[in-house]
């Protein structure tokens, strides 16, 4: 029997125009096989520094509201990430405490997978074991394999962005599909 079709949020923890990560994120985007659409969620530079008092007073700023709106729509998320001093980078952090608030907490019970990418040869490793940590709390559904750590980045995207490395192809390829099937099964 055909699989539904599953919507996969994904978010890049990278902010920068020449992200490696924002790079295998649109790659993963590319690559999602039929039945499987991947959106990006590009508005993490509008979300505003945590402030509980701005929450207490005003709410959920409207990026905010946004997120959390988007995070409820998807059947899945996709995380891709740097690895910044050895784990979250703050820009991210800041966007899953902001949405991870009560009420109704996005995160629970969404099966989701992490992808990341680094100049160095671990390909985030540290920074992926980190956000697992954080997410756990969150209730989120991870999947554990296939792991996508994409070490020497520089060496697998084109200058123009387009990931180049087809062994790193067919991990991101297989982490979809693996997401895919998870989401399924968590759907029942
Ligand atoms: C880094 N970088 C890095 N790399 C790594 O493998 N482990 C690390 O702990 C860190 N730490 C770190 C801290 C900070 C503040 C920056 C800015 C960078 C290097 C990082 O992997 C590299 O800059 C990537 O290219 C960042 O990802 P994007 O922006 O290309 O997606």
């Amino acid at each position: 029997m055909a699989m539904a079709p599953i919507s996969i949020l994904g978010i890049s923890g990278s902010l920068r125009q020449g992200s490696y990560n924002t790079m295998a994120l649109k790659a993963a985007q590319a690559l999602a096989p039929d039945g499987i659409t991947v959106t990006i969620f590009d508005r993490l530079r509008e979300i505003p520094l945590y402030d509980d008092d701005v929450r207490a007073k005003d709410g959920f700023p409207e990026p905010v509201e946004a997120l959390r709106t988007a995070i409820r729509a998807a059947d899945a998320l996709l995380l891709v990430s740097p690895e910044y001093n050895y784990s979250i980078p703050g820009v991210l952090k800041n966007a899953i405490d902001w949405a991870s608030r009560a009420p109704d907490q996005p995160f629970a019970g969404k099966p989701a997978a992490i992808m990341g990418a680094s100049g160095g040869l671990l390909g985030t490793a540290r920074m992926q074991y980190h956000l697992r940590q954080c997410l756990v709390f969150l209730d989120v559904h991870l999947i554990n394999r296939p792991e996508v750590m994409i070490g020497q980045a520089p060496q697998k995207f084109s200058a123009d962005g387009k990931l180049t490395d087809e062994a790193t192809a067919g991990f991101i390829k297989a982490q979809l599909e693996a997401l895919a099937a998870w989401t399924a099964r968590l759907k029942g």
